[in-house]
């Protein structure tokens, strides 16, 4: 019989009954230090205080509202990520995911509007993940999350990883962005040397095409620097982050230039029903 949770995920025999830090705690009282953190989720540890009083704070005062109206901790943390990052501007979603669906929708949009919109290829690489929806699973290709999921999105290529000579042969007159983790996650923590990134985005620049890193699990201060692109010092067009912002809180977003981001104005990934839906005086 089919087990009532869907049985997507071999899990192991252990059931954790409270986080403290960077220690797991099971039922029969034996202590783990978690070394997974939630899939490099958790990047404050277990019942961080700071966050427990902020997440307490919140739900006792104000639930949900939607992004028909202005959310004045919403504004603080784009204000923040725009400090603190090469982007002008960002879009909260609620996981990695969710973030790669955003990213590909903003390339094509962006050479749409530019008037070439011919120009809606990613090219990806092998051993990468961005993700477990339509986009995601096409965008990283493998026939371990693709098979029997077809028809799949269109518009993806895969290369090997580290191929400069493949890649530099498979960027044509459609090609609208180049997808990458800075550091492959699933795919083995695999680190792309920063000449690679820096030739990465030169490349990018000399053919006319974006550069979108996904930062969803190197990001956000996991490899010392706030996003692991910055040890190159080069910065993308738009760059996809989740798992760590939320420090266990469903949180993902996408970072970009205004450039980047030019064709995504209201009502082209949210609602144009705004200003006063409720009427309220
Ligand atoms: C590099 C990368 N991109 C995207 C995702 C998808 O993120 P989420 O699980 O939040 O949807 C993951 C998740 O493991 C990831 O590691």
């Amino acid at each position: 019989m089919i087990p009532s949770v869907l049985p997507t995920y071999s899990r192991a025999p252990l059931h954790f009954v409270k986080g403290e830090g960077t220690w797991l705690v099971e039922e029969d009282g034996r202590r783990f230090l978690d070394l997974g953190s939630g899939i490099a989720v958790n990047a404050l540890g277990h019942a961080h205080p700071a966050l427990v009083a902020a997440l307490t704070a919140q739900a006792q005062n104000l639930w949900h509202v939607s992004n028909l109206y202005e959310i004045p901790q919403q504004q603080a943390l784009a204000d923040k990520l725009v400090a603190a990052s090469f982007a002008d501007t960002v879009f909260f979603t609620n996981s990695g995911t969710e973030s790669c669906e955003l990213a590909v929708k903003m390339a094509r949009k962006y050479w749409y509007d530019k008037g070439q919109p011919e120009k809606t290829d990613i090219i990806a690489f092998a051993g990468s993940f961005h993700g477990r929806s339509s986009a995601g699973i096409a965008a990283a290709g493998s026939e371990k999350m693709t098979k029997g999921f077809g028809p799949l999105l269109p518009g993806f290529k895969h290369l090997p990883w580290g191929d400069h000579e493949a890649l530099d042969a498979a960027i044509d007159d459609n090609t609208a962005a180049i997808l990458i983790e800075p550091v492959q996650g699933e795919g083995g923590i695999r680190p792309l040397p920063d000449q690679c990134l820096q030739g990465l985005r030169k490349l990018c620049d000399e053919k006319g095409v974006l550069l979108v890193l996904d930062e969803v699990q190197c990001g956000i201060g996991r490899t010392g620097r706030l996003f692991a692109h910055e040890w190159a010092g080069i910065a993308p067009d738009i760059m996809m982050v989740a798992k760590g912002i939320g420090g266990g809180f469903p949180l993902g977003a996408v970072l970009a230039t205004e450039e980047a981001a030019s064709g995504m104005t209201a009502g082209t990934h949210g609602s144009t029903y705004g200003g006063n839906p409720l009427g309220c005086a």
